[in-house]
């Protein structure tokens, strides 16, 4: 859907900021340009709507060279979104989102429906915001007014530069889950620049990771994780993303180092509350040493509180057929999560401390091959397994 052949881009003060960049973007596709400040993105983005041009090579969209093409019809049919919104204050949110097709000669009573139904798409109920001013709006809201303004007249291809870096965390990542969803039912052609990885992992088809005017690397998310290309790539993913070799992870590392513990000598009441309070529906049980004694179950203290005898946890504990130390590596530890019988393992020192709990979580940043326990298992409904939820 968008073609780019060998196109470099020198800026008349000499800088190069785009050099030799070849891509093919597959139609529906979300193509995430990342890469450090002043590694060309921007420029990239805006010579696809010629608002920059290649010094040399050659952009096509749908298969037509664009420089054979009016830059300003050719801007009404690509979307355009930037940070800084650039919605019109003196316009009205429909009058914002109706422009670009009331430029291209749609009728009132057709503008009208399309804004409305965008303004649905994006849960911002029509009567509410229709005559509303942008400077009425939150930022988050003002953001999806831009996205939708970039969708109203219906282009194949949508550029996206850095859309949601001004917002706050939760609107980013709200906005973020929108544009997912939209694009399930759109499939739009987007090309979505941001510095952010998440953003990039979460959003991205493929990523295309650049440095100083060049591609480094492109590929899907998981290929990124999988084999980055150099040491750039790897730093610029960040440590704590890559998948790790099992045999060369100690449990130490991934253990959870909290789990919610409880002692021997705790009456049941407590017990429960603290099962409550931690949301979990089991405590790992240690003596006054801090020895690892045995597990207690919400089942068996619920069952024991019924029975109206005075009971204390070690009365009642369930032993545990494995444990693993945290010198083990994690490919030991998974082989006996797999046969725990209680889909966690206590984390024990060589004299029976307990120092912390390994769980199927505890796995996820690793390639490990364990019998991933069914989603709707029993526990899950019952509340979670110690150790899930640390607070
Ligand atoms: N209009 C311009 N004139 C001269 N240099 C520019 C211009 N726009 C950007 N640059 C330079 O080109 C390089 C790439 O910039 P840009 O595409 O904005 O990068 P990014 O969006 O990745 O931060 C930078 O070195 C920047 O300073
Ligand atoms: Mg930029």
């Amino acid at each position: 859907m968008v073609k780019f052949q060998n196109v470099s881009k020198i800026y008349p003060n000499g800088t190069c900021a785009v050099r030799n960049f070849n891509l093919s973007v597959d139609k529906g596709e979300i193509i995430v340009l990342i890469g450090p400040s002043g590694c060309g993105k921007t420029t990239t983005l805006k010579m696809v709507n010629r608002l920059a041009a290649p010094t040399s090579g050659k952009i096509l969209v749908g298969g037509k060279d664009i420089r054979e093409e009016n830059p300003v019809r050719l801007r009404r049919r690509i979307g355009y979104v930037i940070q800084q919104i650039g919605l019109f204050p003196h316009m009205t949110i429909a009058q914002n989102i109706g422009l670009v097709p009331k430029l291209l000669g749609a009728n009132q009573q057709e503008i009208a429906k399309k804004v409305d139904q965008l303004l649905e798409m994006c849960a911002l109920d029509p009567p509410l915001y229709r005559s509303r001013y942008p400077k009425q709006l939150s930022g988050g809201e003002q953001q999806r007014v831009g996205v939708l303004r970039a969708l109203a007249a219906d282009p194949d291809v949508i550029l996206m530069d850095e859309p949601f870096g001004a917002l706050d965390p939760i609107s980013r990542e709200q906005l973020q889950d929108e544009l997912k969803r939209l694009q399930d039912s759109l499939q739009k052609t987007i090309i979505f620049v941001t510095h952010d990885m998440d953003e990039a992992l979460k959003l991205a088809d493929r990523i295309v990771l650049m440095k100083d005017g060049e591609i480094v690397q492109i590929g899907r998310p998981e290929d990124l994780i999988r084999n980055p290309a150099n040491e750039f790539v790897r730093e610029f993913i960040g440590e704590k993303r890559f998948i790790r070799n099992p045999e060369e992870v100690m449990v130490e590392e991934v253990m959870l180092k909290t789990p919610v513990t409880g002692n021997t000598e705790m009456g049941l009441a407590e017990a429960l509350r603290q099962m409550q309070h931690h949301r979990v529906n089991t405590l790992l049980i240690v003596d006054k040493k801090d020895k690892f004694s045995g597990i207690l179950t919400m089942r068996a203290v619920q069952q024991a509180i019924r029975s109206g005898n005075r009971i204390i946890a070690k009365e009642i504990l369930e032993p545990v057929n494995e444990t693993v130390t945290s010198q083990s590596t994690v490919l030991e530890a998974a082989r006996k999560l797999d046969v725990s019988s209680f889909g966690f393992l206590p984390v024990i020192d060589e004299n029976q401390r307990l120092q912390g709990l390994l769980n199927y979580a505890c796995l996820v940043n690793t390639f490990v091959d364990v019998i991933w326990p069914n989603g709707n298992s029993e526990n899950e409904q019952e509340g979670r397994e110690n150790g899930c939820n640390p607070s």
